[in-house]
């Protein structure tokens, strides 16, 4: 069933989405964008779209392609739209970055890549969404973790849409007064939106699926599960209903914005909870690298949501809102996302490789495909360089911030070294590595081998 829906563009996404990330931290190593700059400069309007765009939104849908076909059981509707997908965000994110470049003056492009670049990654991003929303529109009724999908695919659509009239005006070519009004007032709903919906929900709930797969923990719908989705709906809802509140006038924003913040918080509080019945629940008693590592994860979004509510309660939000953002970008999310593409690529290259010959002759172990030692010593090294970069932030120290993301750099291009490795199927002995008639998978682009999946 997994083999059948192999998805051929998935590595190429996630390929895509790692150079976004190096590509993100060199920009912090060098200083460019917060907290070197204001929160609201264009460098790091550029920065931050790197990240949240290049590097997770492209990792998201990368993974969407193999998992939303896997969470329903049907096949992916509309597949040859991925690669075309890829292309056009690929050149979109790349043209808004130079867009928001160019506002800043650091280089002398014209200002008209903003909007380009905009229309191109809507585009790319809503033909996925429409894909995806196609196939979970015929696979109803949706289990529980699709149903987090599909709301997470709606806060997307919201946050484009909202990203979209912000590059409009910003570049000049719409002078709206509502649209204004939304671009000073609406960018925190734009902002949570986006990370809270989007990633922060979608991650939501393809972990509760990931999670129980790889640790072979018990599969059922439980009632704290629902309540984090319905919670966690109605939470974003509230968000979105913001934004014509802030086109109206300031009524009614402020008691929908706590309400908001106050079932946040009650939502990850639950799901950790849920999580960690999960872990306690596991069959696989040895805890795999991916999992481990997911664990720094979890802890950086508990910190992220403590860390929120203290400075909301002490009044000092203006100050510490980078530290969070920060902490929920790179501790939570792309923590997560480094530990389950150390599984999820070896998963997949193991498929695409040894999976057509499984039980005709003898094959390596998906573990094989790694060697967790080394990989261990970069991802503690990841979480050290968030925890330090967090308190750079706190602290307002530029100087060891960029320190930190040196570190995180070395962490960061060391994984993707590995990911390299297990592609190239390095870590397999020798002796059952590639026997007769097959192929190794390409690095990046499907192989050969993988072209007779769909
Ligand atoms: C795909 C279409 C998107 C476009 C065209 C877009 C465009 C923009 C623009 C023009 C701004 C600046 C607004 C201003 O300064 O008033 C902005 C801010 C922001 N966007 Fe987006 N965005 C998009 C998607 C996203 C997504 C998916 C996320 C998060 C996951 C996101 C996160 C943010 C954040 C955090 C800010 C505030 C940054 C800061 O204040 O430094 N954006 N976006």
């Amino acid at each position: 069933m997994f083999a059948a829906t192999l998805s051929r563009w998935t590595m190429s996404y996630f390929a895509a989405a790692l150079i976004f990330l190096a590509l993100g931290e060199i920009m912090m190593v060098l200083g460019f964008g917060y907290p070197a700059s204001a929160p609201e400069a264009p460098e790091t309007l550029a920065l931050v779209h790197v990240v949240v765009l290049g590097w997770l939104s492209l990792l998201m849908t990368g993974a969407l392609l193999q998992f939303v076909p896997v969470l329903v059981g049907w096949p992916l509707s509309f597949p040859s739209v991925a690669l075309p997908a890829l292309l056009v965000l690929v050149t979109g994110i790349a043209s808004l970055t130079l867009g928001f470049g160019s506002l800043s003056g650091a280089i002398n492009v014209p200002v008209t890549l903003l909007p380009v670049g905009a229309i191109l990654s809507i585009g790319g991003f809503s033909v996925l969404a429409f894909a995806f929303a196609a196939t979970l529109w015929q696979a109803r009724p949706l289990p529980l973790p699709a149903r987090f999908v599909a709301v997470g695919l709606a806060a997307l659509l919201c946050t484009m849409l909202l990203g979209g009239v912000y590059a409009g005006v910003l570049s000049g070519l719409i002078d709206a007064e509502c649209a204004i009004d939304l671009t000073i007032d609406g960018l925190s709903l734009h902002a949570s939106l986006g990370l809270c919906g989007w990633l922060t929900f979608t991650t939501m709930g393809v972990s509760y699926r990931l999670l129980t797969m790889f640790m072979l923990s018990p599969d059922k719908e439980r009632t704290s599960s629902r309540v984090v989705f319905v919670l966690g709906a109605l939470c974003l809802g509230l968000l979105a209903a913001a934004v014509p509140a802030v086109l109206v006038g300031t009524i009614g924003r402020a008691p929908l914005l706590i309400l908001a913040v106050g079932s946040g918080a009650v939502v990850a509080a639950i799901y950790v909870g849920d999580i960690q019945r999960i872990y306690r629940e596991r069959r696989r008693k040895a805890i795999e690298l991916n999992s481990r590592a997911s664990i720094g994860a979890f802890v950086s979004l508990i910190v992220a949501g403590l860390l929120f509510i203290a400075l909301l309660a002490a009044g000092r939000l203006d100050l510490g809102i980078g530290a969070v953002v920060y902490l929920v970008t790179f501790g939570w999310l792309t923590g997560m996302g480094l530990a389950q593409l150390y599984k999820i690529v070896p998963f997949m290259t193991w498929l695409e490789c040894y999976g057509p010959a499984l039980g005709r002759m003898p094959t390596p172990r998906v573990q094989d495909l790694v060697t967790e030692a080394s990989a261990l010593r970069w991802f503690r090294l990841f979480y050290l360089t968030v925890a330090i970069g967090t308190l750079a932030l706190l602290i307002g120290s530029a100087l060891v911030f960029r320190f930190a993301s040196l570190g995180q750099l070395i962490a960061v291009n060391a994984l993707i070294l590995e990911f390299v490795r297990t592609r190239r199927l390095i870590n397999v002995p020798a002796e059952i590595r590639l026997p007769d008639g097959f192929v190794r998978p390409g690095l990046f682009l499907p192989s050969h081998s993988s072209r007779r999946f769909p």
